[in-house]
């Protein structure tokens, strides 16, 4: 395993469509090794989820896991999830603010309005077909990571930039400052 380079804003792949993978491409041994990485890169950066554009890969793949994350502590947990293909659909019309930072705008926040819930189709890392709905944070951070697959970061979906944030001045100024921290 190894922990791959993260892309940062403004290179170009970031803002690039990511391919979708075939079932045969998911089991080869290059993309079972890449989610791998991934997934120990997004270990190692405390992320809450990483795409495959943001290791340079545009493949329709990204990994979501939080369990006690130092970069997010008031967050509820997310089982290590891997998704490939995912398409979500807002199962309402509600979006709710939240919180939301990305590995690839280093040390920064800013509130971002999430559909509330959503339907998930996707496959995982077998190939298996994933169907489901998600609530809250888990829809949030989903909602995230499949923009990156779609040239799309956070701050694009940002009503304004009133609440962007440098992370030392949102731990002095934001944090247990808001109602909702998801
Ligand atoms: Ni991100």
């Amino acid at each position: 395993m190894a922990i791959l380079k993260v892309a940062r804003l403004g290179h170009p792949v970031l803002r690039q469509q990511a391919l979708a993978v075939s079932v045969e491409e998911i089991r080869s041994p290059d993309i079972q090794r890449l989610i791998d990485d991934m997934v120990e890169t997004m270990r190692e950066y405390n992320g809450a989820g990483l795409a495959a554009p943001q290791v340079h890969v545009l493949k329709q793949i990204c990994v979501v896991e939080v369990n006690g994350n130092p970069r997010y502590p008031e967050a509820p947990s997310i089982p290590l999830t891997i998704l490939v293909n995912p398409v979500v659909t807002a199962l309402t019309e509600e979006m709710e603010e939240g919180w939301e930072g990305c590995l690839s705008v280093p040390d920064m926040r800013g509130m971002v309005p999430r559909f509330t819930s959503v339907r998930l189709e996707a496959y995982d890392r077998e190939g298996q077909r994933i169907e489901g709905e998600l609530k809250e944070f888990f829809a949030r951070v989903v909602q995230h990571e499949t923009d990156h697959l779609h040239g799309m970061v956070y701050l694009d979906r940002m009503r304004d930039f009133a609440t962007l944030t440098h992370l030392a001045e949102w731990n002095r100024y934001w944090l247990g400052n808001t109602e909702q921290d998801d």
